[in-house]
C-alpha cells in the first residue's frame, strides 16, 4: 500500500470536484467457480484501490461530502472465516492505514443511503461490471438492474477518471516494476520458442514469472501461433517450423499495476524473408508512432500515422493500391489492423475500461462506430501523466479478407486478388507501454528485444 496521506489526498480531491452528495463505491467479493468455497483469484475493485487501498474482500465505502464523513463498510471475521481462510486485520485497522476512523458493519450501509436518499441527498455511484454488484446495487437502491448503467453517475464517473488518469510519481514507479516483470516474461518466452513446444508450456512459464514476483498476470496469456485472432486464449498448439509466435503478457504486481506487452518471434529461430517484411513494415509504424508521443498530440493522429505506415507498407507488397494516407484516413487499414493503436494503463490492464472510454480515451468526445476505428480507445491530446500501450499490428484473418471482398469495400485500395496468398500468415504485433512527459514521452521499463535482429539474437541465445 502507499502511505495514508496518498489515499487521504486522493479522497480530498474527488471531494474538492464533485462539491456535495453521496458517492458509493463498492469493492469486489468473493467469486465462486462452481460452488461458493471454491472461488476464483479475488480481485480487489481497482477504484477501490485507488481510494481506499484495502485489498480485501467484502468492503464498501461511503464519502459523505454534505455531512464530512468517510466511512468503511464491512463485517468482522467469524471464527469460521478464520479457521478456514486465516485471520486479518479488523475493519478499524484496515481503514485506519488510508486514513479513515469510522467503519460500520455492512447491514448498515442500506439504511445510511436510505437515510440519505429520505433526504434528497443524490447518491452517485460507478457503472456496476460484476452480476453481483448489479444485484447488491440494485437491493441498496431500488433501482432495476437493467437501469443501473443508465443512472450511474456521469460527474462522479468523470472526476474518477479526471483524477486515475494522471499518474503520480509513486504509481509511474509501480507500473515500472509491472512492466519490468513483464519484460521478463517476454524474454522467457523468446528463449523457450522452437519446434516442438507447445503453446501452454510457454504459456505456464511466462505465467510462473509473474507469479514468482508475488503478483499475478494482468490479463489472461494470449501465447498462439495465431496471432491474428486478436484475444486468443486457446493454448493447445505445438509450435511447428517456420510458424511465428505472438505472445501478449503482462503482469500485474503486488500493488495491482499492470504491464502489457506484445512480441512476435520466430519459432525458427530466424523470420522467413516474407516474416522479416511484414514484422519490419510493423516496426517502422512502431517507431513512427513512439517518435510522434508528446503532450497535446491526440492519440487519434498518432493511430493515423501509423496505420498510414502499415498502408505503406501493403502498398509496398501489392496488397493495397492508391494514396496510402487516403487508404488509412477512411478506413481501409482495418482490414490489416481492426483495433486501436493502444489504451490507457494503470491499475487496469485497459485502465477504468468499466467507466467507459468515450470518458477515460475520449474526454467525453463521441467515438466513431465505423469498423476499425470503433476499436480505438484513446483519441484524445496527450497530457503529461497518461500511461498508456503502443500496439500496432498486422494481420492477415482469412474470415475479414473474405467478407470484405464480397462486400466489395475500399476495392479502389485493395488488391484482393492478391490477398489470397497471404491468408495463411498468421499476424504480428509490438506492444509497449508509455509515459506521456512534460516534454515527449518516455518508454517504461527496462527494455523489451523488439526488432527483429533482438528478438531472433534472444531466441538463438
Ligand atoms: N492485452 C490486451 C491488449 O493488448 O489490449
Ligand atoms: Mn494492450
Ligand atoms: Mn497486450
Amino acid at each position: 500500500m502507499f502511505a495514508k496521506e496518498t489515499y487521504i489526498r486522493r479522497r480530498q480531491q474527488l471531494k474538492a470536484t464533485l462539491k456535495s452528495g453521496l458517492l458509493l463505491f463498492l469493492g469486489n467479493d468473493e467469486c465462486g467457480m462452481n460452488y461458493a468455497d471454491n472461488t476464483y483469484h479475488f480481485r480487489q475493485d481497482s477504484t477501490f484501490l485507488y481510494f481506499f487501498g484495502s485489498d480485501y474482500a467484502g468492503l464498501a465505502a461511503v464519502i459523505d461530502i454534505d455531512e464530512d464523513r468517510e466511512i468503511i463498510f464491512g463485517n468482522e471475521l467469524t471464527i469460521d472465516d478464520i479457521v478456514w481462510m486465516g485471520t486479518q486485520p479488523t475493519i478499524s485497522e484496515k481503514s485506519e492505514r488510508v486514513g479513515i476512523s469510522e467503519t460500520l458493519p455492512m447491514g448498515e450501509l442500506k439504511n445510511y443511503l436510505a437515510r440519505a436518499a429520505a433526504k434528497g441527498q443524490p447518491i452517485h455511484f460507478l457503472p456496476p461490471y460484476r452480476g453481483d454488484h448489479k444485484l447488491w446495487l440494485s437491493e441498496l437502491l431500488g433501482i432495476h438492474p437493467a437501469e443501473l448503467a443508465a443512472k450511474s453517475s456521469v460527474p462522479f464517473i468523470r472526476a474518477v477518471v479526471d483524477q486515475r488518469n494522471y499518474k503520480s510519481a509513486e504509481e509511474i514507479a509501480q507500473i515500472e516494476e509491472a512492466v519490468n516483470t513483464s519484460v521478463e516474461m517476454h524474454v522467457t518466452a523468446m528463449r523457450m520458442v522452437r519446434p516442438g513446444v507447445k503453446e501452454s508450456e510457454i504459456a505456464a512459464a511466462v505465467t510462473e514469472v509473474a507469479m514468482r514476483q508475488g503478483g499475478n498476470l494482468s490479463f489472461p496469456v494470449i501465447a498462439t501461433i495465431n496471432g491474428q485472432t486478436l484475444h486468443n486464449h486457446c493454448h493447445s498448439n505445438v509450435l511447428k517450423e517456420g510458424q511465428l509466435f505472438l505472445l501478449d503478457a503482462g503482469a500485474e504486481n503486488t500493488m495491482h499495476y499492470a504491464g502489457d506487452l506484445t512480441s512476435t518471434m520466430p519459432v525458427s529461430g530466424h523470420f522467413t524473408e516474407r516474416q522479416r517484411t511484414v514484422f519490419d513494415i510493423n516496426h517502422r509504424a512502431y517507431t513512427a508512432a513512439v517518435n510522434a508521443l508528446k503532450p497535446g498530440v491526440p492519440f487519434r493522429d498518432v493511430h493515423m500515422i501509423a496505420m498510414t505506415e502499415i498502408c505503406k507498407g501493403m502498398k509496398e507488397l501489392g496488397l493495397l493500391k492508391g494514396d496510402p494516407a487516403e487508404a488509412a484516413r477512411i478506413g481501409a487499414y482495418a482490414l490489416f489492423m481492426p483495433c486501436g493503436l493502444g489504451h490507457m494503463m494503470g491499475l487496469d490492464v485497459h485502465d477504468m475500461e468499466n467507466l467507459g472510454e468515450v470518458y477515460v480515451g475520449y474526454d467525453g468526445q463521441p467515438k466513431s462506430t465505423q469498423f476499425g476505428f470503433k476499436s480505438l480507445r484513446l483519441a484524445r491530446p496527450l497530457e503529461s501523466g497518461f500511461v498508456f500501450t503502443v500496439e500496432p499490428g498486422i494481420y492477415f484473418i482469412p474470415e475479414l479478407i473474405d467478407k470484405w471482398r464480397a462486400e466489395k469495400m475500399y476495392t479502389d485500395f485493395i488488391c484482393y486478388d492478391k490477398l489470397d496468398a497471404w491468408k495463411d500468415f498468421g499476424g504480428i504485433r509490438n506492444e509497449e507501454d508509455y509515459l506521456i512527459t512534460a516534454d515527449g514521452a518516455r518508454r517504461l521499463g527496462n527494455h523489451k528485444p523488439s526488432s527483429a535482429e533482438e528478438i531472433e539474437a534472444v531466441c538463438n541465445a
